[in-house]
């Protein structure tokens, strides 16, 4: 018989993430009541790793909320879709005016904004809040990205901020904060994962580079993602590449990282990161080469065939090795620059289009610890944002354009390099393009409008006087005498 509605907080789902973020909820001194469909998982855990005063096992839902404490939170860690609105069907009924529905799944930002509607509309309250982390952030401290009802967060606060990582010099700012209204929270954390696509990618194109194209061991990869480790590029994911390289297959004795296969799996934020940019008409390109880049790798069968009948270059740089390294690892920072800077402008065109005023400086800041795109680096991204909330793009950042105007001679000899090698590096590719893009007040678009308007009359503006314009070219077409193939 579960304890009458003394529990702070409810959790549905005790798989990873649920039950590593209950177990750090209890520690925290949280009373919490957990609930899995699976009766004997429910039991397993409060048998096992959840066996404390301040955990209570349920076996429905209905014992669930009667656990708690009112105004009820109840926490839903299940798989996003359908799964989710099962469940706030079924506890709609169970639950009282104000009390509170929290998804911590990765879920679709839309489908946040839908269940907002509709679970306020039932006089409760909702929250789709991202979680990043994994199974270790998750039980030690978690980035938490929350949005939904504003009129929730008072209540949610103390418990997902007690949670969460902690930042700053005395180590207490925590890396949760109220982000918006209905799919924020969630829009966020999809973003902060088509960065971390981002982010690894490029970091497997560097590893590429080194290996492919520069010839270092294994131990000598591990010993320069160490030393990349204490530079700018100081990151969970820099360190968890260091360590990768220096773990062996107690099996065969074999370096682990040389015997996966390289087929890239992905759950699908990425692609909807792309997707939402592209419906904005907004350029996140690294997060699109980065979904593409793994769509390419899980087509296996197709390279192998292929690898024996194209043919590329000699693949090796012959280069100075030490040199290149350095010249490697300034190319990942502005291709790291360049990815977050398409990040925020995402944000910045999501939130006109939803409506949303964001804190960039404040979304930084959630990022700084906690999750997997951590960064040394992101301090300063919020600093820039400090500094100029409205910025227009980070590049603009005095910070970030004088590092962009550093690197860029590596990282174009790095991108040239790999071009001439013949190893592909879209994302190092495409970051640089955006840069080159950016930076030019000309584009020749100019072409691509004569072009249109040409073959649809699709009209085009000037550069010389306002309006909308289109040309009868096929009535002012001149003769062009033929060169004979010769320049
Ligand atoms: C996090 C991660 C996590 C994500 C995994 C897997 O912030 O903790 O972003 O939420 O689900 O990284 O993503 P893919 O399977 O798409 O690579």
């Amino acid at each position: 018989m579960s304890q009458q509605g003394s529990c702070d907080i409810g959790l549905i789902g005790l798989a990873v993430m649920g039950e590593n973020l209950a177990l750090n909820i209890a520690s925290r001194g949280y009373s919490i009541a957990v609930f899995n469909r699976t009766t004997s998982v429910t039991d397993a855990f409060t048998a096992g790793r959840g066996r404390q005063p301040n955990v209570v096992g349920c076996h429905s839902l209905a014992d669930l909320v009667a656990s708690l404490k009112a105004p009820r939170k109840v926490m839903m860690m299940v798989k996003a879709g359908p799964a989710v609105d099962e469940l706030i069907k079924t506890l709609t009924p169970l639950l009282s005016k104000g009390d509170v529905i929290i998804d911590g799944g990765n879920t679709l930002p839309s489908d946040t904004d839908r269940r907002t509607r509709e679970v306020e509309a039932a006089g409760l309250l909702y929250v789709g809040t991202g979680v990043s982390g994994g199974e270790e952030g998750a039980l030690k401290g978690p980035s938490m990205m929350p949005g939904g009802s504003a009129a929730a967060w008072p209540l949610v606060k103390p418990i997902f901020q007690a949670i969460a990582a902690k930042v700053g010099p005395k180590g207490d700012i925590p890396c949760c904060d109220w982000v918006g209204p209905r799919g924020a929270g969630n829009y966020v954390k999809m973003v902060h994962n088509g960065i971390e696509y981002g982010d690894m990618q490029l970091i497997c194109e560097a590893y590429w580079l080194l290996k492919q194209g520069a010839g270092l061991s294994n131990d000598e990869l591990a010993a320069v993602f160490d030393e990349w480790n204490r530079g700018e590029l100081d990151s969970y994911l820099i360190e968890i590449t260091r360590d990768i390289f220096t773990v062996r297959d107690p099996e065969t004795g074999g370096f682990m990282v040389d015997l996966i296969l390289d087929k890239a799996g992905a759950k699908g934020t990425g692609k909807w990161m792309s997707q939402l940019a592209l419906d904005m008409g907004v350029p996140s390109t690294l997060v699109t080469e980065a979904v593409y880049a793994r769509c390419l790798s899980a087509l296996k069968d197709a390279r192998v065939r292929a690898s024996s009948v194209l043919k590329g270059p000699d693949m090796f740089n012959r280069g100075d090795k030490a040199a290149f390294i350095g010249q490697v690892r300034q190319a990942l920072y502005a291709s790291k620059i360049a990815s977050y800077a398409q990040g925020f402008v995402q944000l910045a065109a999501a939130a006109k289009e939803q409506d949303w005023k964001l804190d960039y400086h404040s979304i930084a800041m959630m990022w700084r610890g906690g999750c997997i795109i951590r960064a040394q680096f992101l301090e300063r991204i919020a600093e820039a944002y400090k500094a100029h909330p409205d910025l227009e793009n980070l590049m603009l950042a005095p910070y970030f354009t004088a590092a962009l105007a550093d690197a860029q001679t590596a990282w174009r000899h790095v991108v040239a390099t790999a071009a001439t090698i013949g190893i592909p590096v879209p994302a190092f590719m495409t970051a640089l393009a955006y840069y080159d893009g950016y930076r030019h007040a000309n584009l020749p678009a100019n072409l691509l409008q004569a072009q249109r308007d040409y073959f649809g009359a699709h009209t085009y503006e000037r550069t010389d006087k306002p309006g909308t314009f289109h040309t009868e070219w096929l009535d002012l077409r001149k003769p062009v005498a033929s060169s004979g193939g010769k320049a």
